[in-house]
């Protein structure tokens, strides 16, 4: 089907032109842009013979997709590898056909078809794409990239960077290992790589300027390894997570968490001195601590320039950012619907209902799966039937209850959720995410209005949990 035949049918079915409330007046011309998924290569810079990698234009991450708030934008997808394949616009909230989850949402683009995905960037932030066929396969060979949605009044800084976090599983041979699917990765912690790249490269330092204000985007486009990161001798302020604002605010304990799937802005100002080294530790797991990288400060003097203040020479303090369109949950009218997470390893599910048949544990495992949601478990994408049915326009709360050993970011499709509560507690910060991270035997409340129609994934974005049925189908309408 050619691009115009395409949009015809769009148009035809009503689909593709706007998003649930929200309205559809362009300020803007569309944006479009042209991803083609193909062989080529990883790990270039690594004085060892680049590795063959799964790409969107020839290398990992693929483009970085740059658009306005308000713009529509326009992708046209060209599957030129030999696997069928979908993309998938993490956390931007669009039309349900535009979400790129094969058999859910769409067919898959077959080896040789083209899709043009259309949707209007109605939030500024931090996203990013990618594959979401055998997404654990395809993701890990890297099929993913970036998509920045630029604020109207974007903060003041010297420089915009983004720092997409991956690991790869290479083998001694130097090769991307073939052990997908492995049991023990899917009942475990997912699969870990040995080889840790910022934007598809293992450099060990970043360059940096002394006096400068730099805004970083952090994406996680592991399969399954979570960071958390330390700026040594540096004060990193949290601006959005998830692409959204949150009042700006230091991490927690110094660390900044990152689950596959999330999103951080965070401002750095370079206040080190010239020549000098900061390690970025990277800490989450006790045992397996390391330096990511380290700033590496120019010789050059501190920069003075028209974004500090004159007088006293310091960089001023940062405003919020501007708040995304984004609904608020009206608590007291609130229907909570309970979730329980069970499953994987040292867990208590002895039994679960795969595709509504009582099948035992070592079963499970048998048939590649381990992780359950109340008790059932999907197959695959085919002929899911809804988990939670919404209806459009309420406000819901899931209470969500981790019973595993496990840790889990539990991401929904097509719609922003606030943090409420964690443990029972009121959250400081009540941010809006799409993906929220549970540690083991965590109980989350989150809070959104359910406006966007359609049928919606909900799952744990390590994606060999994914793979092993951590999944569900929300439907809102
Ligand atoms: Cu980023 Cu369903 O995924
Ligand atoms: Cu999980």
């Amino acid at each position: 089907m050619d691009r115009r035949h395409f949009l015809y049918s769009l148009a035809s079915l009503g689909i593709g032109t706007q998003l649930g409330c929200t309205s559809s007046v362009h300020n803007y011309p569309a944006r479009e842009f042209e991803l083609v998924a193909m062989a080529g290569q990883a790990l270039t810079d690594t004085g060892k013979p680049a590795i063959a990698a799964w790409t969107y234009g020839g290398s990992v991450p693929g483009p970085q997709l740059r658009v306005r708030q308000g713009e529509r934008v326009r992708v046209q997808v060209t599957n030129q590898l030999t696997a069928p394949t979908t993309v998938h616009w993490h956390g931007v909230r669009l039309p349900n056909a535009m979400d790129g989850v094969p058999h859910v949402t769409q067919p898959p683009i077959e080896p040789g078809q083209r899709f043009i995905y259309e949707f209007d960037a109605i939030d500024a932030g931090t996203y990013w794409y990618h594959s979401h066929f055998q997404s654990s396969e395809q993701v890990d060979r890297g099929l993913y990239g970036t998509l920045i949605v630029q604020e109207r009044q974007p903060p003041t800084v010297h420089r915009d960077v983004t720092w997409v976090l991956d690991d790869w599983r290479i083998t001694a041979g130097g090769l991307v290992s073939e052990s997908f699917g492995s049991a023990h990765d899917m009942s475990h912690a997912g699969r870990i790589g040995n080889v840790i790249t910022v934007n598809g490269s293992v450099s060990d330092q970043f360059p940096i300027r002394a006096g400068e204000r730099l805004r970083l985007r952090l994406v996680n486009a592991a399969n399954a390894r979570i960071f958390a990161l330390r700026f040594q001798g540096h004060r990193p302020m949290i601006i959005a997570l998830d692409g959204h604002p949150v009042a700006p605010h230091e991490p927690d304990g110094g660390r900044i968490v990152l689950a596959p799937g999330m999103r951080c802005d965070v401002v750095i100002d370079a206040t080190g001195s010239p020549g000098e080294r900061y390690p970025v530790q990277e800490l989450f797991s006790p045992r397996q601590q390391y330096v990511l990288m380290d700033l590496a400060y120019d010789t050059a003097p501190r920069m003075t320039d028209q974004i500090a203040d004159p007088i006293t020479d310091r960089l001023p303090p940062l405003a919020p950012l501007a708040a995304n369109p984004v609904k608020e949950p009206d608590l007291k009218s609130a229907k909570t619907h309970e979730i329980v997470f069970g499953g994987g390893m040292m867990g208590n599910l002895h039994q679960a209902l795969l595709d509504g048949k009582p099948t035992d544990m070592r079963d499970l495992l048998r048939r590649g799966k381990a992780w359950a949601i109340n008790g059932h478990i999907s197959d695959s994408h085919h002929h899911m039937e809804p988990m939670l049915r919404l209806a459009l326009g309420q406000s819901y709360v899931l209470r969500m209850r981790n019973d595993t050993a496990w840790h889990h970011p539990i991401h929904l499709h097509g719609h922003t959720f606030r943090v409420t509560r964690r443990n029972g507690l009121a959250t400081p910060h009540q941010e809006w995410r799409d993906t929220v991270l549970m540690s083991p035997r965590e109980e989350i409340e989150v809070a959104f209005v359910a406006d966007n129609p359609g049928n919606w994934m909900f799952h744990c974005h390590i994606l060999e949990h994914h793979a092993g049925g951590m999944m569900g189908l929300v439907s809102v309408g």
